[in-house]
């Protein structure tokens, strides 16, 4: 596997995120995220100035991994590639940015649901699948059976990922990571509740452990 896929498995949980002021808040939160154990985060581009972010991130907080998500067009590759990111995640799977990606030498982890979607995936010769919108999508139950056919993809589910259901979701042996954003709500960031935000990944960290040394 991968080596930045590795290091994601590794943590267990990817944070979401969604910044509205990158400036004032981009290099806190990584510390923040760091402090609790989860030197990783998807900073999407449903916010102008995710570019920024990431790369603030990058400069000041070494240890951080940092990925673009939300990425819905090769122009935000190459954003987030010129920023620093070191991996892409897409909602969907859009088989032009995945070729890109593999040009430009970036990881990507591509939004699949569906049997046509994972069929698709396993004839880009991807290996790490967003599992997106999770829940909604049919969950862990849906995760499961999709594996029957395509043993050989590890997923990433986001998408009403919450601290009740992390650990049942990183039992299964499927799961590389989960992706959520309970642990950086808007709220979170915007009234800089730095501390809560490395309490909650300390208990993402604490439930990932307890789960995968029983699943
Ligand atoms: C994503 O893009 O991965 C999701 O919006 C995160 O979903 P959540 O907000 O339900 O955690």
């Amino acid at each position: 596997m991968n080596i930045i896929s590795e290091k994601i498995m590794s943590i267990g949980v990817v944070p979401v995120i969604k910044l509205n002021n990158p400036e004032r808040d981009a290099v806190n939160l990584a510390k923040a995220l760091c402090d609790g154990g989860v030197p990783v985060a998807e900073v999407t581009f449903r916010a102008a100035g995710a570019d920024k972010a990431i790369k603030l991130m990058r400069e000041n907080v070494p240890e951080m991994l940092v990925g673009a998500g939300t990425v819905l067009t090769t122009e935000q590759v190459d954003k987030a590639i010129e920023a620093g990111a070191q991996f892409i995640v897409t909602p969907g799977l859009d088989e032009e940015i995945v070729k890109y990606c593999r040009s430009k030498d970036i990881i990507i982890y591509a939004g699949c649901t569906t049997p046509t979607d994972y069929h698709t995936a396993y004839r880009l010769g991807l290996e790490v699948l967003k599992f997106f919108p999770a829940e909604q999508s049919g969950g862990l139950a849906k995760i499961k059976a999709m594996s029957a056919p395509f043993p050989m993809f590890k997923v990433m589910p986001t998408g009403g990922i919450s601290l009740k259901n992390l650990g049942e979701y990183l039992s299964c042996p499927v799961i590389a990571a989960c992706g959520g954003s309970y642990m950086v709500t808007a709220d979170l960031i915007d009234n800089q509740k730095w501390d809560e935000i490395t309490e909650l990944c300390k208990k993402s960290v604490e439930i990932a452990k307890e789960a995968r040394n029983n699943g």
